[in-house]
């Protein structure tokens, strides 16, 4: 961190106060930024019918819900208890989407009991929706068109090629005709059409493909009233990335719309299911470093926590910005800043950062998408406590686990 920089604040709080009082690790949130957020995406599809669906995935704390839930959205869900915490969000099952993939189709029966919106990604699926709800349930599609981005670590089209042969969500381009076919049978009514780019930065190129898809495939299913867009739409990750270009996604949706009306189409509205865009930067992980050490080969900061609380950098070798918040304005050095699991459990690697003393607070930025949401228990270590800062004031909206939340589903303790 510069100076520039500095200071560090949280919805205008100290994060090493509350750091203090909550302890480390902790989720910090800023309701604030997540507001802006919602604000910011909406306000550049605010020219267009456009639904946006917070995809819960990404950080399904019931505060965070909630505070979506005021703000308007929808809900972009993927299991059953997801339903549920969005029901109890306050959420109706009309602004909830069931996305599910590779599930059994009683979880989408029960979904449809609930009265969320179902979106189907499988013939089979389909076919069982048909026979039993045919022309009395409506259901959304979600198509592979086989233009989606790169997933992390696979920018070269090589990889491309090989991703997106082997993915394994949506209906395949091949298989649209046989889809149309079976709706026709059941009389079904495909209400919508869905595709999800991928969880990169949607460039406006990619997405136009996308659009131009989706466009195409609504002019043989009659009955689709509405495109959903999926999710993938990076905030920036360093202070000085670039914003990702809503406006140019905003302005391809509204050329290819009208394209379409141009040749006889009706108006459709839009959806889109942020999920990282809307908390990402919203959200950091305070850990302490527990200690300096050099392996004879680097410099090693150890902390009190790891891929337990923050997988994204050992699975999608992700890059967090970290700060050293107890020390600002020392010298700049390189380290790996690893957990404390026992295996390798890196935070990051050669990372230049202020020199670190052990002690110190850091915080692993950009933690509020995909952090504790994939959080684990491995190491028998509990999940940290999340605190959410609003007007001011810090709430604990989730306590740190105990050694009994870890035993309480076990079979076999001594009373
Ligand atoms: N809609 C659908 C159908 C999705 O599959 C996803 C993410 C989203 C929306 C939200 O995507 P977002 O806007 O957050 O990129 N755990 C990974 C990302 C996997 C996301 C899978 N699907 C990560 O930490 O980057």
């Amino acid at each position: 961190m510069t100076p520039a920089e500095w200071p560090f604040e949280v919805g205008g709080l100290d994060p090493t106060v509350l750091a203090g009082q909550y302890g480390t690790p902790l989720f910090l949130y800023a309701a604030e930024r997540m507001r802006s957020r919602v604000d910011q995406f909406r306000s550049a599809f605010s020219d267009l019918d456009t639904r946006v669906l917070y995809a819960c995935k990404a950080n399904s704390n019931l505060s965070v819900l909630r505070l979506m839930q005021e703000q308007g959205l929808g809900l972009d869900t993927v299991s059953p208890f997801e339903i549920e915490i969005g029901l109890r969000a306050g959420f109706s099952p009309r602004q909830i989407l069931f996305t599910p993939n590779c599930v059994d189709f009683t979880e989408i029966q029960a979904a449809v009991e609930v009265g969320v919106g179902i979106n189907l990604e499988n013939l089979a699926h389909l076919e069982a929706f048909g026979r039993r709800y045919g022309a009395e349930v409506p259901c959304m599609l979600r198509l592979k068109p086989g233009l989606s981005g790169p997933p992390h670590g696979a920018e070269d089209s090589g990889a491309l090629d090989q991703w997106q042969h082997q993915s394994k969500f949506g209906i395949a381009w091949s298989q649209l005709d046989q889809a149309r076919a079976m709706a026709r049978r059941h009389s079904m009514v495909i209400s919508g059409l869905h595709l999800h780019s991928s969880s990169v930065v949607m460039n406006p190129g990619v997405f136009r493909g996308g659009v131009q898809a989706l466009f195409q495939a609504a002019e043989s299913f009659e009955q689709v009233q509405e495109l959903d867009f999926g999710g993938g739409i990076q905030p920036p990750v360093w202070p000085h990335d670039p914003e990702p270009d809503l406006n140019g996604l905003a302005a391809v949706l509204a050329e290819e719309a009208s394209v379409f009306s141009d040749r006889g189409g009706r108006t459709l509205s839009f959806a889109f299911e942020p999920g990282r865009y809307l908390v990402a930067d919203a959200g950091m992980l305070l850990v302490r470093a527990n200690l300096v050490k050099n392996n004879g080969f680097v410099d090693i900061v150890g902390v009190d926590s790891g891929f337990h609380h923050l997988v994204r950098p050992m699975l999608y070798q992700a890059e967090h910005p970290i700060y050293n918040l107890s020390r600002p304005m020392a010298p700049p050095r390189r380290y790996n800043i690893d957990g404390c699991l026992c295996e390798i459990d890196h935070l990051a690697c050669d990372r230049e950062i202020p020199q670190v003393e052990p002690g110190d607070l850091l915080a692993v930025t950009w933690a509020g998408a995909y952090g504790f949401s994939m959080a684990s228990q491995y190491n028998s270590r509990p999940r940290p406590a999340e605190v959410l800062v609003d007007q001011g004031s810090a709430r604990l909206v989730r306590r740190a686990e105990k050694l009994s939340d870890l035993l309480s589903t076990q079979e076999g303790l001594p009373d």
